[in-house]
Formats: structure tokens, C-alpha cells, sequence
């Protein structure tokens, strides 16, 4: 067999969508699982945006439409970020995709060079590393963790840019850990930036899943970044459209013109069904997400509280998103069965086979001290699984 491409060699598997495949493996072969790994909403779509796709496949709305996306969904998401953000977009600032990570790619993909740093912080969701080592970029990571509440300081944004430094991706509110930067802690971080030339991708999948109170603010408002700031989003999270894979990117047009480029030799346009039904998931008002809202909130209050009462574990408050992030390291050094168990990969294993709970390691996000419990899930699995993560650990 001759060598296969030393560049995708590198990419590795997705640690989360692996856990995500396990468990449904053991459930297929009759395992009682209590998955708590889901990063989606477990809603269901809601249903006038459910009939808008019917109704696009009954229009015969089925073939190829403009491969940065239709003009229709294009208007649709300028309207959105003028409306929800206060930001102002022409259609050729828009690329519309198959799914925020799609345009997270392409928006990569256009930006680096081999050669160039880009600055993340740790822990980081999942893909990101993947896709700079993609463009053949060198990934800098600032450490953040459960003490920090998950935020990076101006003063180590600073530390960490070179002259290499082409770009910094932005998460808030952030997967895996729910933190949710504050306006006054952006601008802190985008004063470091000023007049340097870094480019941001602003990854702002979460905007609508917010609790108490917290108001999302948009990088891209701030006015010195506006032209250095690529925002990502899409209806993935907010309306609970996971599987209609949409996502979109909003930026300086000549980024967005070599992302649609790209997009263009690869994938064409994103699903046409999906992208009609994604036109009334931004036009119209979805009486369901304050429901979901307001739901993962109620669900957020009680795994903080439970997890916190276990002896040896440390979450900090979740501000957004769903899901919790903690410090398991005081169980490292434990033996189980013939197994030590030292790191999260060894923790989510033992849970996985003892107590049959599913748990994401944390060292996918960069952080081995930690482990990712999604609260996308009824109530009474939470209770039952908390219960059951409390015994199990009694027993080490
Ligand atoms: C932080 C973050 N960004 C982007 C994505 C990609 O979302 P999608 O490709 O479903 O739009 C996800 C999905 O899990 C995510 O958690």
C-alpha cells in the first residue's frame, strides 16, 4: 500500500463523537447506558420549522441552490446578526455551510498559512486543534481552568502572541465548560488585540443558551475588531437542528470570498431542505427555546449543586450552554479492578463498564484533570446518574 497523506495522518478521531459511538454500541447490544454525552439539545425541532422543510421538498425546493447558500438564507442571517447582535453584514460577508463546524473549517482553512500560530484556550473545543494542524498552523494554547472559572486573562492573551500569531478563536459561551465572558472582560481582551492584525474567529453557537440573566455579547460589536472578526453561528443549538446540519460565518468579504471558494470545490451548498427550514428558524419567533432555556437552567441548578456535595470534586458555575466540566484528579491513583485509574480516559472508562454512566473525558478538550457531563437529558437520568456517580465513587 503506498503512504497515505501525512497531513490527514495527523487529524485525529473526534474523541466525543467516539464516546458518542461506544455508548450507542453498548446499547445496541442491550446495555443499560446513562449517556451523558450528548452535545445537543435532546428537544425536538420545533414543529413550524419541521413544516417549513416539508414544505420545501413539496415546492420541489431540491436542487443545488448557490454554493455560499441561498440569497433567501443569506437575507435571513444578515437579519439575524442585525437583530440579535446590532451588526451590520452585506450578503458577501455571509458563507452559509454545512454546520458552524463546516464554516469554522473553510474560515481556517482561509485564514492560516503553515507556519502561522493561532491561539486557543484550553480547554478548547474539540475540533478546533484538529483544523489549524488541517492548515498546517501551529496551535498555542492558554491554560484556563476550573479555578479561573474557565476564563483566560488579558495578561496571557498577551503573553501568548508571537509575531507569528495569525489568528485567536473566541468561545463564549463555551463548550465544554459553559463559561460565558462578560462585555467588559471582551473588550479587556480585545484592547490586547487592538491594532495588531489578529484575526478572530468568534465561535458564538451558544448565544441563546444563557441563564440567569447573562446577555451574549458579540466580539465583532466592539468597533476596532469589526474587521478582524469572523463570526461563527448557526441554528444547531438554539432550535435544536442538529442533524439539519446549518451553520453560517459572517466576516471581512475577502475572508468570506476565499471560504466560499473553498466551500465551493468541496461540499457545494449546504442541504436545500435545511436551508429552508432554516429560514424560519430565523424569521420567526420560537416560542420553544425560552422553554428549552429555562428547562437546561432548572437541569444546570441541580447537577452544579449535586456534583459539588461529592467529596473531591469542584464545578464551577455554568453560565451557559449545557454542560458541566469538572476536576475528577483526586480520584487519580485509584486502583479498579486491574486497572489504575490516572487520567480521564482510564476515570471514563471505569465508569463506563462499572456503573454503565457515559462520561466525556476531558483530555478531548485538553484538559485530563476533567471531565464533560451533558445535561441535555431528562431529569430523572440526571438524578439517577448523579446517584449512581456519587456510589461509584464511594467505592474506590
Ligand atoms: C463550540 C462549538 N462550536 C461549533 C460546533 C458545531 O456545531 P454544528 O456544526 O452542529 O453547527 C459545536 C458543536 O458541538 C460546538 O460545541
Amino acid at each position: 500500500m503506498k503512504e497515505l497523506s501525512h497531513l490527514v495522518s495527523t487529524v485525529e478521531e473526534s474523541r466525543t463523537l467516539a464516546i458518542t459511538a461506544l455508548i450507542k454500541k453498548l446499547k445496541s447490544e442491550g446495555k443499560k447506558v446513562l449517556s451523558f454525552s450528548a452535545g445537543e439539545p435532546d428537544f425536538n425541532t420545533p414543529a413550524f420549522i419541521k413544516e417549513a422543510g416539508i414544505e420545501a421538498i413539496n415546492n420541489n425546493y431540491t436542487r443545488y441552490t448557490a454554493s455560499e447558500g441561498s440569497p433567501e438564507l443569506i437575507r435571513a442571517v444578515i437579519s439575524k446578526f442585525k437583530n440579535d447582535n446590532g451588526l451590520d453584514f452585506a450578503p458577501e460577508n455571509i458563507l452559509i455551510s454545512n454546520g458552524a463546524k463546516h464554516s469554522i473549517y473553510n474560515v481556517i482553512l482561509s485564514v492560516c498559512n503553515p507556519g502561522d500560530e493561532v491561539i486557543i484556550q484550553s480547554p478548547y473545543w474539540v475540533s478546533y486543534p484538529e483544523i489549524i494542524k488541517l492548515a498546517g498552523a501551529k496551535c498555542v494554547l492558554i491554560d484556563a481552568g476550573p479555578k479561573a472559572h474557565y476564563k483566560i486573562t488579558p495578561l496571557q492573551l498577551e503573553r501568548a502572541i508571537t509575531p507569528k500569531t495569525k489568528a485567536f478563536i473566541f468561545n463564549s459561551p463555551s463548550n465544554p465548560t459553559g463559561a460565558v465572558y462578560s462585555k467588559e472582560e471582551i473588550y479587556a481582551l480585545a484592547e490586547v488585540l487592538k491594532d495588531k492584525g489578529i484575526y478572530v474567529i468568534s465561535d458564538e453557537i451558544y448565544e441563546k443558551i444563557l441563564f440567569d440573566g447573562r446577555t451574549h455579547f458579540p466580539m465583532a460589536t466592539i468597533p476596532w475588531m469589526h474587521n478582524y472578526v469572523i463570526t461563527v453561528n448557526g441554528v444547531s443549538k438554539a432550535f435544536a437542528m442538529t442533524g439539519w446540519r446549518i451553520g453560517f460565518a459572517a466576516g471581512p468579504k475577502e475572508i468570506i470570498r476565499l471560504a466560499r471558494n473553498l466551500q465551493s470545490h468541496s461540499t457545494s451548498n449546504p442541504n436545500s431542505i435545511a436551508q429552508a427550514a432554516s429560514v424560519a428558524a430565523l424569521t420567526k419567533e420560537v416560542a420553544e427555546l425560552p422553554e428549552m432555556v429555562a428547562e437546561f437552567r432548572k437541569r444546570r441548578d441541580f447537577i452544579v449543586g449535586e456534583l459539588n456535595k461529592i467529596n473531591g470534586i469542584f464545578c464551577p458555575p455554568i453560565d451557559g450552554a449545557f454542560y458541566a466540566f469538572f476536576d475528577v484528579s483526586c480520584f487519580y491513583g485509584k486502583q479498579w479492578k486491574n486497572t489504575l485509574i490516572n487520567d480521564s480516559g482510564t476515570f471514563c472508562g471505569f465508569l463506563l463498564e462499572e456503573a454503565q454512566i457515559g462520561l466525556v473525558p476531558g483530555i478531548a478538550f485538553g484538559n485530563d484533570n476533567c471531565v464533560r457531563m451533558s445535561f441535555a437529558c431528562s431529569m430523572e437520568d440526571l438524578r439517577k446518574g448523579v446517584t449512581i456517580l456519587r456510589e461509584s465513587l464511594d467505592s474506590l
